[in-house]
């Protein structure tokens, strides 16, 4: 699927009348059609719409540490290059050679000191400067007398990185992302100040994990953005929050949404606890709280730990998803003596993503049946999952 290929309109893939019924009442709306679930050409119309127009997510910083890590990343068809630099910024690119387009990097990797293209070796710093053209003016020439290397840079993307989490915006039309997640930041305000960002840490022992799924990534968001199914698919949960102990997270304008907790218990082993925000309201130490960014980023905040769970799309019905974990400050988040602890929570929250495996991928099959119109919500469970659906429509038209 190239860039600037063609696609149809939306209203040639899917009936006008279907993706204004989304937009009605909760009480009359129906979810999103069938097509946007399981139609290729609406994949293609959506990729440009919902991931290439908004900041999606790519990753975290902490999958790259060091100077020269770098990461091939495949976004729905273009390959992209993340790579932290020598001052340790992050930075993306096309990963795609000025010269004759070959991809830069195949594989995730380390890079010394240029990201050199394998084809002919053309080679540029990790700031995206072409310094190396060998052979370009015939043999053991290498410069030419018309050629501008400033003029063959790599392309940069459109990046920006929030408590560790890196968004592009690969159509650089979108907002300042800083207008962007101003929104969610006030909502936080009464837990984290911009001082705490700079406290979380990534642990390196039991922070990361990942899973294929059968599944459009859509269903991973609207599965995250209700607590309706908590005593059917999460029963052990239930029994310590239930549906009760939880409360709807509609932000506006549009860009997140999800639920909250009343009754989060911090997880301990005898009397080891993990350490907490120092500027969480001492009157909510037990609220947690579950917000889907949209399009492809759900994050867990909680007193003592923040998680990222982002869905990196593989296909119409095919979706990787990455959780990584943090804690706040190195002790927590890589001390030996709060290991064992950092196991038990990290087993906990891998077993609540993987019942909602079985869910997620349920919907995908339901999906297939041309007799189901998008169905209805629960005006009182599924608010969230509503206004999910609605920012997709918007975004479509
Ligand atoms: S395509 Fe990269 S050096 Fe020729
Ligand atoms: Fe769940």
């Amino acid at each position: 699927m190239g860039k600037k290929q063609k696609f149809k309109n939306i209203t040639e893939i899917i009936d006008s009348k279907k993706l204004l019924a989304v937009k009605k009442p909760i009480d009359e709306a129906n979810g999103l059609p069938n097509e946007c679930y399981i139609n290729e050409d609406y994949s293609f119309y959506e990729r440009e719409k919902v991931f290439f127009n908004k900041w999606t997510v790519i990753g975290v910083g902490s999958s790259i540490p060091k100077s020269g890590d770098s990461i091939s990343y495949n976004l729905l068809g273009i390959p992209l290059l993340i790579i932290r630099d020598k001052s340790m910024k992050i930075r993306v690119f096309h990963n795609v050679c000025s010269h004759r387009g070959h991809k830069l990097i195949e594989k995730s990797c380390n890079l010394k000191n240029v990201i050199r293209c394998p084809y002919h070796s053309w080679s540029y710093d990790f700031e995206g400067n072409l310094v190396a053209t060998p052979h370009i003016g015939g043999l053991n020439i290498h410069t030419s007398k018309n050629f501008d290397k400033s003029k063959n840079k790599l392309k940069s993307v459109r990046t920006k990185i929030w408590m560790d989490i890196i968004f592009v915006n690969l159509n650089s039309n979108e907002i300042d992302f800083d207008e962007y997640i101003s929104p969610l930041e006030q909502r936080w305000k009464k837990f984290i100040t911009k001082d705490d960002h700079n406290l979380i840490v990534h642990s390196n022992d039991y922070g990361y994990f990942c899973l294929n799924i059968n599944s459009n990534w859509k269903f991973a968001i609207e599965n995250y953005c209700e607590s309706y199914h908590l005593p059917t698919i999460h029963p052990e949960l239930n029994k310590v929050s239930n549906i009760n102990d939880h409360y709807h997270i509609q932000g506006l304008p549009n860009r997140f949404a999800g639920q909250g907790t009343k009754k989060y218990d911090q997880p301990m082993i005898g009397n080891k606890k993990f350490d907490t925000f120092s500027n969480w309201e001492k009157n909510r130490l037990k609220n947690a709280e579950y917000v889907a960014l949209f399009p492809n980023v759900m994050i867990g905040l909680h007193v003592d730990l923040f998680y990222v769970f982002w869905l990196e799309p593989l296909g119409i019905n095919k979706t990787k998803e990455h959780m990584q974990i943090y804690y706040v400050g190195n002790d927590s988040a890589n001390g030996e003596d709060l290991k064992e602890l950092r196991q038990e929570n990290s087993r906990f929250w891998k077993k609540v993503m993987l019942e909602d495996v079985g869910a997620i991928e349920s919907m995908q099959k339901g999906r297939c049946s041309p007799f189901y119109n998008g169905g209805s919500f629960s005006s009182i469970m599924d608010q969230p999952t509503h206004q999910f659906h609605k920012w997709v429509v918007e975004s479509l038209i």
